[in-house]
């Protein structure tokens, strides 16, 4: 079997940082130590040997707002890898009232082009009978694990307390993690309509409508409701002190509850907003939007201290054009901003350099604890013999300035614009795959595989039946996708 040796470099794990070759053949790593030979050597003299990273959080080809976002799992998948990441987690998204095995059928069509691995959350957006009996076939045949609810967008993805309560629960029972998107959506609504009727209807009030305090409810609120369902839980684009401490106090309380920073939440901050350009403004509307400093320092002291452990992006990439839908009226402005390209050597440049973060938490929170968190580990998010090889070859003397112009993502402009980065791939392997070489992109559309994940331990009890709680939220099968917000 032909045989690659990553040669010369330190290895860096979350918790060993040590000088090593590394071999790796049919797609796994298989020896590491001292003086390998192979057929083929890649040099890594200077550079940091690291788990490839993981992005638990990605809508790619999503539909979303009345459209699309317009990465699709082919150019999300050569952007991650560009910039390090070896695998995504995208969430498969039944419009209300649709079967959950029709979706990921959706989403397995739409993944075929992936150049790197991928998973699937499953989002919960509507409640029933069926629902409920799906969810097993769902954790049991279908290799999904997470469960995802919207407490924000009301009238199309939003489920109400009742339908999360009821999911966390089934959850409980399947071993399987809910996550939640924590934004008081009824109270987003009405602060909504409330701007709209004062005549503010630019970018900017997108940020008014979600004030911190609407993420601080409701994380929360599914952190109480988690613990009476007896379940832990995993916050989503954790962005304001308030979610970050409902967090911290759940972990000290002895509650299983994680905190996903983005990398934007920590990079940029709401001045963005207040940019005298529309579409400056409205290129990085989403959901929760950019915060002060004050925000950004809890989120890093939280990575520091690990009562936050995850980095992502919540890639959902619209363009220009897509964003003027809202154009009048900030709430048609397509939620979402890019960043699977960018995560890592952003984190890199404004935590490791800086001395925020040590190496060894910077691959914790790129990689090795969300791979944990998903149980995937140690096939991912590791560098051990019998690990899948996703590996990156990190130099840190590499240098660029972002632009628009040389990303890989498909859409007309960048967030991180101009950011001067330090520290970037040489090398990245997708299984055994070298697709980025000296910064030269070498895909292979389909090379990416569904990574199945095992549901937790739960307890060892039969399953509950169906059993109507309270009379259900009516939700009528509209056929059109999960779109109209
Ligand atoms: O604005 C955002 N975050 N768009 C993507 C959908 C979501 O809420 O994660
Ligand atoms: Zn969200
Ligand atoms: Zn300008
Ligand atoms: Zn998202």
């Amino acid at each position: 079997m032909a045989s690659t040796v990553i040669k010369g470099g330190t290895v860096v794990t979350a918790d060993l940082t040590y000088a090593a070759d590394v071999k790796v053949e049919g797609g796994v790593i298989t020896e590491i130590g001292p003086n390998l030979t192979g057929d083929t050597l890649l040099d890594a003299t200077g550079c940091y040997v690291m788990p490839g990273g993981i992005d638990p959080h990605t809508h790619l080809e999503m539909p979303f707002m009345g459209t699309y976002s317009t990465d699709d799992f082919e150019s999300g998948t050569r952007a991650a890898l560009s910039g390090g990441t070896t695998m995504v987690v995208d969430f498969a998204l039944p419009s209300p009232g649709q079967s959950l095995l029709e979706a990921i059928q959706m989403w397995d069509n739409k993944s075929t082009r992936a150049n790197c691995d991928y998973s699937f959350h499953m989002a919960i957006t509507w409640w029933g009978e069926q629902v409920f009996n799906e969810m097993e076939t769902v954790v049991r045949d279908k290799g999904i694990n997470t469960f995802k609810h919207f407490m924000a967008y009301k009238g199309a993805l939003m489920v109400d307390d009742d339908e999360m309560y009821s999911s966390f629960k089934r959850c409980a029972e399947l071993g399987a993690l809910p996550l939640v998107h924590a934004e008081n959506g009824d109270v987003v609504a009405q602060l909504q309509a409330q701007l709209l009727a004062e005549g503010n209807n630019g970018p900017e009030a997108h940020a008014y409508s979600r004030p911190a305090k609407v993420e601080g409810e409701a994380t929360n609120r599914a952190i109480m409701i988690a613990d009476m369902a007896g379940v832990p839980l995993y916050v989503v684009h954790t962005s304001s002190e308030q979610a970050h401490e409902a967090i911290r106090r759940a972990r000290q309380n002895g509650m299983r509850v994680y905190g996903e920073p983005l990398i934007q939440h920590l990079t940029l901050d709401d001045s963005e907003y207040g940019h005298h350009d529309w579409d400056h403004a409205a290129r990085r509307v989403m959901s929760p939007p950019f915060r002060n400093k004050k925000h950004q320092d809890s989120l890093w002291h939280g990575l520091a201290a690990g009562s936050l452990q995850v980095v992502a992006t919540d890639h959902c990439a619209f363009t220009t054009e897509q964003k003027r839908y809202g154009v009048g009226d900030f709430t048609k402005i397509p939620n979402g901003t890019g960043g699977l390209e960018d995560r890592m050597p952003m984190l890199w440049t404004y935590g490791v350099v800086t001395g925020r973060l040590t190496m060894n938490e910077f691959v914790a929170v790129t990689s090795t604890n969300i791979a944990k968190i998903l149980n995937v580990y140690p096939k991912k998010g590791a560098i051990l013999v019998g690990a899948d090889a996703d590996i990156v070859v990190w130099d840190p003397k590499l240098e660029k300035t972002i632009t628009a112009e040389s990303q890989q993502s498909a859409i007309d402009y960048n967030v991180f614009e101009g950011k001067e980065i330090k520290g970037l791939p040489r090398f990245t392997l997708t299984r055994g795959l070298v697709s980025v070489e000296d910064g030269e992109i070498k895909t292979r559309e389909g090379h990416g595989e569904f990574v199945a994940r095992e549901p937790f331990h739960a307890v060892n009890k039969a399953l509950s039946k169906w059993k109507e709680v309270t009379a259900p939220r009516k939700v009528q099968r509209t056929g059109i996708p999960a779109s109209g917000v």
